[in-house]
C-alpha cells in the first residue's frame, strides 16, 4: 500500500510498516508540501497538529483509509471524508489512559505546588514552611465530557478519596450506569462549575464547546479552583482565564496540555502567570500508549490491505 505518515507514531511501527509498503514520513508539513506528498497515496495517518483539510483532500484521489493515531478529529474535514467513501478509523482507547493519568499528575502538581518547590529547591530556597499545598482526597472533583477520557479520570478521583461530579451533553442509559459504577454522580454544567475544587475539561473540540469555557462561563466557578484542560485548546477562552488566574482572580491555579496555538515559537499568554503549568500537548505521549496505538496501526493496515487484495482478485477473474 502507499502510505503518508503524517505526524510521528510509535518508530518501529514505521519500520515495520517500511518492510511491506511504500512509506512516505512527512511530520510538521507546511499544506503545501503536504497536498504535494499526498497525490498518490492510499493510507494516510495522523495525529494532532497537522491539519487534513478540504484543499489536502482535494489532492488525494487515490486516498481510500484514514486512521487517526488517537482521538481527536477536530483536525479533519469529517463531512468531506465520509462524502468521498473515505473509510476512517480512530484508535482512542491507548490514548485514553494515558490522557486519564497525566489529569491526574497536573492535579497532584498544582495541589502540592511541585513545579515550584522544584524550582526553588535549585536555586537553593529550602522552602519548606511556604509550600503548603491541599489534599485532593475529600474535595469535589468536577468533569467536563464523561466520556472515554472524562469517565478513567473520574474513577481514578473516586479511588483517590474525592467526589466526583460530572456533566455532559448526550448521556445514554448504559453510560449512567457505568458512570455510576465508576463513582461519578452525574451533575449539571452550572453544578460541575460552582461544586468543583477541582475542574477537569475532556470534550472534543467543535462549534458547541469552541470557547464553552470563556469570561462568563469562568466566573461561575468555585473560588480558589483548579482547572486542567487535556481536551483541545480552543475549549478555553486563554485570555478570560488569565483574569481569572490573576490576583483577585476566582482562580488558584491551572495547568493547560492543550492550547490556543501549538507549535514551535507559539507562546500562550498563560506563560506569564506563575500558578499556571503549561505543557505541550503530551497527554497521550505515553510510550506504552504509542506502542500500543503502533501495533494497531499495523492491524488497521493489514486487514485493509488483505480486502483490497482480494478486491483485486476478484475483478481478475471477472474480467477473465
Ligand atoms: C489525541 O487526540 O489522541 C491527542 O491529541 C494525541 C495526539 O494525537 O497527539
Amino acid at each position: 500500500m502507499r502510505i503518508l505518515i503524517a505526524s510521528p507514531i510509535f518508530p518501529a511501527t514505521i519500520e515495520k510498516l517500511q518492510e511491506e509498503h511504500d512509506v512516505v514520513c512527512a511530520f510538521n508539513a507546511k499544506r503545501e508540501e503536504l497536498k504535494d506528498l499526498i497525490r498518490d497515496r492510499q493510507i494516510l495517518t495522523f495525529r494532532s497538529g497537522v491539519s487534513i483539510t478540504a484543499d489536502v483532500m482535494a489532492c488525494s484521489p487515490d486516498l481510500k483509509l484514514l486512521i487517526r493515531a488517537g482521538s481527536g478529529i477536530d483536525n479533519l474535514d469529517e463531512d468531506l471524508v465520509h462524502g468521498r467513501g473515505i473509510q476512517l478509523v480512530r484508535i482512542p482507547e491507548p490514548g485514553a489512559k494515558a490522557v486519564a493519568e497525566m489529569s491526574f499528575a497536573l492535579m497532584l502538581a498544582l495541589a502540592r505546588n511541585l513545579l515550584q518547590a522544584d524550582r526553588l529547591l535549585r536555586q537553593g530556597k529550602w522552602a519548606k514552611h511556604e509550600l503548603t499545598g491541599y489534599l485532593l482526597t475529600g474535595k469535589t472533583l468536577g468533569i467536563v465530557g464523561v466520556g472515554n477520557i472524562g469517565s478513567r479520570v473520574g474513577r481514578l478521583g473516586a479511588a483517590w478519596g474525592m467526589e466526583v461530579i460530572g456533566y455532559d451533553k448526550v448521556v445514554s442509559p448504559a453510560m449512567v450506569a457505568d458512570l455510576k459504577e465508576k463513582g461519578i454522580r452525574l451533575s449539571t454544567f452550572d453544578e460541575v462549575l460552582y461544586r468543583s475544587d477541582v475542574l477537569s475539561i475532556h470534550v472534543p473540540l467543535c462549534e458547541s464547546t469552541r470557547y464553552l469555557f470563556n469570561a462568563e462561563t469562568l466566573a461561575g466557578m468555585k473560588r480558589g479552583a483548579f482547572l486542567i484542560n487535556l481536551a483541545r485548546g480552543g475549549v478555553v477562552d486563554e485570555r478570560a482565564l488569565c483574569h481569572e488566574l490573576r490576583e483577585g482572580g476566582r482562580l488558584r491555579g491551572a495547568a493547560l496540555d492543550v492550547h490556543e496555538e501549538e507549535g514551535d515559537g507559539k507562546m500562550s499568554p498563560l506563560a506569564k502567570l506563575p500558578n499556571v503549568i503549561l505543557t505541550p500537548h503530551i497527554g497521550a505521549g505515553t510510550i506504552d500508549s504509542q506502542r500500543e496505538i503502533g501495533k494497531r496501526i499495523m492491524q488497521i493496515i493489514a486487514s485493509f490491505s488483505a480486502k483490497q487484495e482480494l478486491v483485486r482478485s476478484q475483478a481478475r477473474i471477472q474480467a477473465a
